[in-house]
């Protein structure tokens, strides 16, 4: 079978690395991929954007590629899925309707509203001067929220009214983030401790992953801007079996039964950002339809089951009850990044000392690309070191160690990536 996987980052190389290593699969194609998937044996990057849908379908089916798995949030918010499916093509991924869980967070919050799933109270603003009356009335702190999407970078969580209207002003009325934040969600504050929580589901049957946690802040402590996600692990010890049997019984089921109330087809990966307090109560911060990045680097090197399998069957409505096989050890990911990441950064410079891989330690990239025998910097978030070991405090000693060797010009990472876990592995 030969498989497409579209995007670039540290995700598509974590998929494209777990599908080229399933039986049924003989060819993986990435479009465009980076300088990881380059120089992996058993994929072959595509020169074409990921946001080309109708190049992307045109190469899918002069191939004959029999199953395409799209990573990124773009092309599926723009219709990719629908568009292969009117080729009679393969898509693992939702339709555009059903994309807008992520594509508007008031599409999101009005859906959880009408399907009863509980999240924070909210109110949605076009208007600078009612969003800044509503802020002054609820107070400090509380999050201002792009509807649309904005790479990460959408979302102000406000400590003082004015770090809250210069969040709103920056939306609605500089246009930061041009149409995505020409309206703004405005939204209570939660306390508590976050988890990833992502499923694949078919429309019908529903198959939860192991769960994860990400560090979204770009600084200790997590501390500082917002990221893209500068490291991860699996599993998120918040997520406790009772914790787990909550998430899908108030959020992930009434959504897919939700969604297919409302006539959309949900067929792919679906994230739920949850938020859970300190008394075990659960709110929904966020949803995402397509995996996690950096989330995937550790699950995919803890899943066991065939990637490639499970996504076809989804693709044919043909999931019952999969279970998924998961080696028990713990791994954690530490994205490097570019120094200057959220904001500008360099590229272009040589990356040196990337370690010998072996069955626990793997280097996947993001935002690199092979250039003359060298692999270089292209992006914010450029590799993503994931170990797997008996716990996370060890998993993350071989991470860290593997890093020590890794090298470039203004490289820049987070040391503490998964203290949370570490911290109750000590107790
Ligand atoms: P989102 O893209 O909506 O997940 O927001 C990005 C990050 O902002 C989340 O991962 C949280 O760390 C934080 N955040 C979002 N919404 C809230 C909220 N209502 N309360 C506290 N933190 C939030
Ligand atoms: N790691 C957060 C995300 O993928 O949105």
């Amino acid at each position: 079978m030969k498989v497409l996987v579209i995007g670039s980052g540290g995700r598509e190389h974590a998929l494209a690395w777990k599908l080229s290593k399933s039986n049924i699969v003989t060819n993986v194609f990435v479009a465009p991929g980076n300088g990881g998937t380059e120089i992996e044996e058993l994929i072959q990057n595509i020169d074409i954007d990921a946001n080309d849908i109708e190049t992307l379908s045109a190469f899918a089916k002069k191939e004959g590629v029999d199953l395409t798995i799209v990573g990124p949030e773009d092309p599926l918010v723009d219709g990719i899925t629908d568009k292969f499916q009117e080729e009679g093509l393969l898509c693992f991924g939702p339709s555009k309707d059903a994309a807008r869980l992520e594509g508007s967070k008031e599409f999101m919050k009005d859906f959880l509203i009408r399907h009863n799933i509980p999240t924070a109270s909210y109110e949605t603003f076009t208007d600078s001067k009612k969003a800044i009356s509503y802020i002054k009335e609820q107070g400090c702190p509380i999050v201002i929220k792009a509807d649309g999407l904005a790479a990460g970078k959408g979302v102000t969580v406000a400590f003082n009214t004015d770090q809250a209207i210069e969040a709103v002003n920056q939306s609605l009325e500089s246009k930061t983030f041009g149409e995505a934040g020409s309206k703004i969600v405005v939204e209570e504050y939660l306390e508590g401790e976050e988890a990833s929580f992502i499923v694949l589901t078919d429309g019908n049957t529903v198959i939860p992953f192991a769960s994860s946690q990400d560090h979204k802040a770009r600084d200790e402590g997590d501390l500082g801007p917002n990221t893209g996600g500068m490291g991860a692990y699996s599993p998120a010890p918040v997520v406790t079996r009772p914790i787990h049997e909550k998430i899908l019984k108030e959020v992930i089921h009434p959504t897919v039964e939700g969604l297919k109330s409302e006539g959309s087809n949900y067929c792919g990966f679906l994230y739920a950002g949850i938020m859970v307090d300190a008394n075990a109560q659960i709110k929904v911060l966020e949803f995402n339809c397509r995996f996690g990045d950096p989330e995937t680097q550790p699950i995919m090197m803890r899943l066991k089951t065939d990637l490639a399998q499970l996504c076809l069957k989804a693709c044919k409505k043909e999931l019952s009850n999969e279970k998924l096989d998961w080696d028990e050890r713990k791994s954690l990911g530490v994205v490097m990044a570019s120094g200057g990441y959220p904001f500008a950064y360099e590229k272009g410079n040589v990356i040196e000392g990337i370690t010998e891989e072996s069955e626990d330690l793997k280097v996947f990239h993001a935002g690199t690309i092979y250039e003359e025998g060298n692999i270089k910097s292209s992006g914010g978030r450029v590799l993503c070191v994931t170990a797997l070991d008996d716990s996370v405090s060890l998993a993350q000693k071989k991470a860290y160690d593997a890093i020590s060797s890794i090298t470039w010009k203004d490289c820049f990472y987070r040391n503490d990536i998964g203290y949370r876990a570490i911290e109750r592995e000590k107790n």
